[in-house]
């Protein structure tokens, strides 16, 4: 006789994104439905906490509506709720975790918590079902910058961090600084394509390692951008955004095709909202084809936030029996690994 489907329905409300989805035996996505906020953060530049925790709060109940809806199921199909707990904005995570909470109590059904970067990696299991460990995996998103040895699923050995700001953090940063609008990776990924990569030459750090820095490299844009001004000579922001892409890649590309020589490991993965970045997706594409390593990248949906990938994340702790506690907390600092 045929095991029955597990059917899990997953939530992610961990920054501006509401997201509900409906996963069948952790690879196949009944419905990722997400509801972005963006709109309303893009008014003060970035993403305000408490109004976040609001728009999460009147936007949970429909979205995990439509998602039972678009994957045809009910409430009664479901056999567990996986949801981020961390790491998040605190308001932000007690929203998604709440209502899972809610909802598997009711069903008397299994409660996973699932860490929101372990997600991120895990959308790699979600379009290429033959994808598994052992990987590198470059994590670039809005708060995280890792590269990540990915041993089995859901176990994690941190290879290399940043020493300061996310690469995301960086782009936004620089967004602002010549005036494009939150989220910024995407707009300096469309202003680039218009720019000369090659017209202003910004740092690269700490080459020699794995760790990353993009602080000074933020700095060094903000200040050719004033010596500019001061010198009162006009500034090119699609050269300004290509230069400072370029910079960003290049370490980013170099560092993890490195560390997968160092550990002997031909399978890349990426993860993470900048990794729905068109130039990175190509560099690093040219450069695993050169250096025979096997590349493997989401599509841009389910690189930045969604709770498919929170899904198929709970559904591999689901079968490794790791179910959590009704008194599971929102961690806003939750780290990765040791498990
Ligand atoms: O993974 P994510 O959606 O949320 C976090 O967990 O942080 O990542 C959001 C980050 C933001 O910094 C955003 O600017 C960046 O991903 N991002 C991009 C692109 N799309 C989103 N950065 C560069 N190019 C893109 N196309
Ligand atoms: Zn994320």
């Amino acid at each position: 006789m045929k095991n029955k489907d597990l059917i899990l329905l997953a939530i992610e409300s961990s920054c501006d994104e509401t997201s509900a989805a409906v996963v069948k035996n952790g690879r196949e996505i009944l419905s990722n439905v997400i509801s972005s906020q963006i709109e309303i953060h893009k008014k003060y530049g970035g993403v305000v906490p408490e109004i976040a925790s609001r728009k999460h709060l009147e936007a949970i109940d429909f979205v995990i509506d439509e998602a039972l809806n678009k994957a045809c199921k009910n409430f009664s199909d479901i056999d567990g709720v996986a949801v981020t707990y961390g790491p998040g904005l605190v308001g932000a995570l007690l929203v998604g975790l709440s209502e899972a909470k809610a909802i598997a109590f009711a069903l008397k059904k299994p409660l996973i918590g699932v860490h929101h970067i372990e997600g991120h990696i895990a959308a790699n299991y979600i379009e290429n079902k033959n994808w598994e460990p052992p990987f590198i995996c470059l994590v670039v998103s809005g708060g995280h910058t890792y590269l990540v040895k990915v041993m089995d699923y859901s176990k994690y050995e941190i290879k290399a961090m940043t020493r300061d700001d996310a690469a995301g953090e960086a782009y936004d940063k620089v967004a602002r600084a010549i005036g494009l609008n939150y989220p910024g990776g995407p707009e300096i990924d469309k202003l680039a394509k218009k720019g000369n990569e090659n017209a202003i030459e910004f740092p690269r750090a700490l080459m020699n390692e794995f760790d990353f820095s993009f602080s000074g490299l933020k700095s060094a844009v903000l200040n050719y951008l004033n010596s500019s001004k001061m010198a009162g000579k006009e500034i090119n922001n699609a050269d300004v955004a290509a230069s400072f892409q370029k910079a960003v890649v290049d370490v980013l590309v170099s560092k993890a095709i490195r560390l997968c020589h160092n550990e002997g490991i031909n399978k890349l993965a990426m993860a993470g909202g900048v990794s729905a970045n068109s130039y990175l997706r190509k560099r690093i594409k040219e450069e695993c084809d050169m250096e025979n390593i096997i590349l493997n990248i989401p599509s841009p949906v389910y690189c930045t936030d969604n709770a498919a990938m929170i899904g198929v994340a709970g559904y591999y702790e689901f079968i490794k029996g790791n179910v959590s506690n009704f008194d599971l907390n929102a961690y806003p600092g939750l780290k990765l690994g040791n498990n």
